[in-house]
This record gives C-alpha cells, sequence and structure tokens, in this order.
C-alpha cells in the first residue's frame, strides 16, 4: 500500500514548529579518525571541537559541516563515561537527532506533556557570541531529539566549542541538506513509535509500506513514515517481517543490540558528481546486477541524466507522479552492519524509491551471506 500524502505543507498539526535538522551526533569510538573519515570520504569541513583543551574533561567532540549538514562526531575520553559505554554496546552509532526549533523550552515541555520521556532539562548557554538553550527526549532505542534554540548564535556551533579548521584542503561533494532519517525498531513497535510522533510532535502518516512491497524470497520488512508540517523531517520507521531468512532489519537489531538509526540520507543536486567523487574517495556502495539497467527506462520514462553514467555508477532510478527521482546507498559505515547512508537527488518526487526496494533489497542480501547472516 503505498498511499503518499500529496500536501506536506500543513503545519496546522504540528505541536511546534521544527525548522529542520540542527545536527545528527554519533557516539564512536575514534572522533579523531572518524573526523578524518567524512572530511577525506565525505567532503565536509571541520569547523569546531570541544573537548580537553575547552574544558571537557571526559570527552571529545568534532562538529563538521557540508551546505546544511552539521555532524557532530564524539567519543569518550573513559571507559566509565556514558559515550563509551554506547560504544560498547552498539557499536559506532547515532545518538542524537537534534531538530532545530524556536523555542527549545516550549517544544521540550510540550512533547513531554503529550508523552515523550525526558532525557536533558531545557539548559541555556552562553558565550560571547550568543545564546543556545537544548532540551532532549528519548526516541527509539537509547537515541535521543535534542531542541536546539539558537535565537541569533553567531558563534561555530554552540558555547563551549572553539572554532577549528581542516588540517588540510577539503573539497565538498555536493552534499546538501539531510533528506530523511530512518530507524529501526523491534518487530511490533513500529506502530507505537508512528504513534509516539503523531501524538507527541504532530507529525502525519506519510506513506505505509508493508511487506508485499518491501519483500524478495527470502527476507521481509514494513516500514511507515512521519513527516512534520513543513516536509523538513522525514523519519521512516522499519520493522522487520516475517520471511524465509533473517532480514536485513533484524541482522541490524542483532548488531546494534537496540532499536536505533539505520540510514540517514543525504540529498545532492548533482549524484553523478557526488557518487563519483564518494567512489573516489574508496566509500563502499551496494550493487545492483547490469541488468537492473536493461528496463529502466521502461520503468521511468525519461530522465536529464545519461543512462550509462548511472549504470557506471550504480545509481538507482525511480518515479512517482510527481517527478522522478536518483539514489544510492552505501554499504554499513562501520564494522558491525549497522548505519549506512543514501545519497538521493530528488528531481520532483517525493517519495523514497519503492520501485527499486526488490533491486536493493537483493542487493543486501547479498552482501548478509556474505557476512554468514541471511
Ligand atoms: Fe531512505
Amino acid at each position: 500500500m503505498d498511499t503518499l500524502t500529496k500536501s506536506n505543507t500543513d503545519t496546522n498539526q504540528d505541536t511546534f514548529p521544527i525548522r529542520g535538522t540542527d545536527y545528527i551526533e554519533f557516539y564512536v569510538g575514534n572522533a579523531k579518525q572518524a573526523a578524518h573519515y567524512y572530511q577525506t570520504a565525505f567532503g565536509f569541513k571541520l569547523i569546531a571541537y570541544r573537548g580537553p583543551e575547552t574544558g571537557a574533561k571526559e570527552t571529545a567532540s568534532y562538529v563538521l559541516q557540508q551546505d546544511k549538514i552539521r555532524f557532530v562526531l564524539t567519543a569518550s575520553l573513559t571507559p566509565e563515561h556514558e559515550v563509551a559505554e554506547h560504544v560498547r554496546k552498539h557499536g559506532d552509532g547515532v545518538k542524537v537527532l537534534a531538530l532545530w526549533v524556536d523555542d527549545a523550552t516550549d517544544a521540550f515541555n510540550k512533547a513531554v506533556k503529550r508523552g515523550a520521556e525526558p532525557y536533558r532539562q531545557p539548559n541555556t548557554t552562553e558565550d560571547e557570541h550568543g545564546k543556545v538553550t537544548t532540551a532532549s527526549i528519548h526516541t527509539y532505542g537509547e537515541t535521543i531529539h535534542t531542541f536546539v534554540e539558537r535565537s541569533d548564535y553567531k558563534g561555530a556551533f554552540m558555547p563551549g566549542f572553539m572554532p577549528m579548521e581542516s588540517p588540510m584542503e577539503i573539497t565538498p561533494i555536493g552534499l546538501k541538506y539531510v533528506d530523511h532519517c530512518v530507524g529501526n525498531v523491534e518487530l511490533g513497535q513500529m506502530n507505537e513509535w508512528v504513534k509516539f510522533y503523531q501524538d507527541v510532535m504532530g507529525f502525519k502518516l506519510l506513506v505505509t509500506f508493508d511487506d508485499k512491497d518491501i519483500s524478495t524470497k527470502y527476507t521481509a520488512l514494513m516500514s511507515k513514515v512521519v513527516s512534520n508540517g513543513n516536509g523538513f523531517i522525514k523519519f521512516p520507521i522499519n520493522e522487520p517481517a516475517k520471511g524465509l531468512k533473517k532480514s536485513q532489519i533484524e541482522e541490524y537489531l542483532d548488531y546494534y543490540r537496540s532499536s536505533g538509526v539505520q540510514h540517514i540520507a543525504v540529498a545532492t543536486d548533482d549524484i553523478i558528481h557526488t557518487v563519483d567523487e564518494l567512489r573516489k574517495r574508496g566509500v563502499d556502495f551496494l550493487r545492483v546486477p547490469d541488468t537492473y539497467y536493461e528496463t529502466v527506462t521502461d520503468r521511468v520514462g525519461e530522465i536529464n541524466e545519461s543512462l550509462n553514467e548511472l549504470k557506471r555508477l550504480n545509481i538507482l532510478v525511480d518515479r512517482d507522479d510527481e517527478g522522478y527521482l536518483l539514489q544510492i546507498f552505501t554499504k554499513p559505515v562501520q564494522d558491525r552492519p549497522t548505519v549506512f547512508y543514501e545519497i538521493i537527488q530528488r528531481e520532483g518526487a517525493r517519495s523514497f524509491g519503492k520501485g527499486n526496494f526488490k533491486a536493493l533489497f537483493e542487493a543486501i542480501e547479498r552482501e548478509q551471506e556474505l557476512r554468514g547472516t541471511l
């Protein structure tokens, strides 16, 4: 059932306005080296740092930016810190999906009143560049949402961070903004988390995919996409469905040891350039068979990009009634088969590439087979 809601600019239902994704924070084993990877491979620029040199004794954080996308990579300096515990349990993974709001205290109070579990009370910090207020609530697994109110903060990132520049020349690769962030939740939990986003944040259910949409011979999953009123925040939530073999969602849950963020989709205006660069810089992608391209024109019709280029880079295409989209998925970016990236270029389409699900899941199954986890 593919029930894409046409109008996604109705903000009446929102519990509070959200301007977009403020940042995504990863807890990792070695933030210094992860920062190097995101600079050299993904073309992010280092903009700020917090650690012992700035008075933070237990953690080190690197803030990276490319256009509107901001990643924070945090590692623990002690075995006792919660960041170390998070990494021990989950491996490198996403801890914070931070949302940019006008009033973080109001967002937090409203969310908690509507049933969110508080993680951190509103807190305002200040330096010579201005004030930032943050407050956090729990979501699935050990993931949290932090509401960030920046008023007119002029510093590099937030009070407590010092500006820092990449120690090498960085060439961005055209990544623009976070298109959507996908969560994997345990069997039977999808509807509960969809309800959470509807009740707490006032999000709308945008699309439903059941196991008839997303299944191969062996594995299946179900997915529902929730979105805020302006459509800047889109959270697909996946849960495993019964198949003959272990689904990719179950494999994720086994390795991540709880619900958590599965993939982050980042948008580009020129996917051919972006993916060409990523491949040159050593980023690994899932591969669909060349036969995929034999039927692609029948399925999606005319597109502006060269089919040969798409085939060379193994980029996928799909169409809905508003336009088309181009997409590709990396392999997991850490040793555990957990978090990965989607690179997406939207040419009118607001959907998620349903026409590619089968080819993609078969590609994932080939990877699972190599890992012995299918
Ligand atoms: Fe996606």
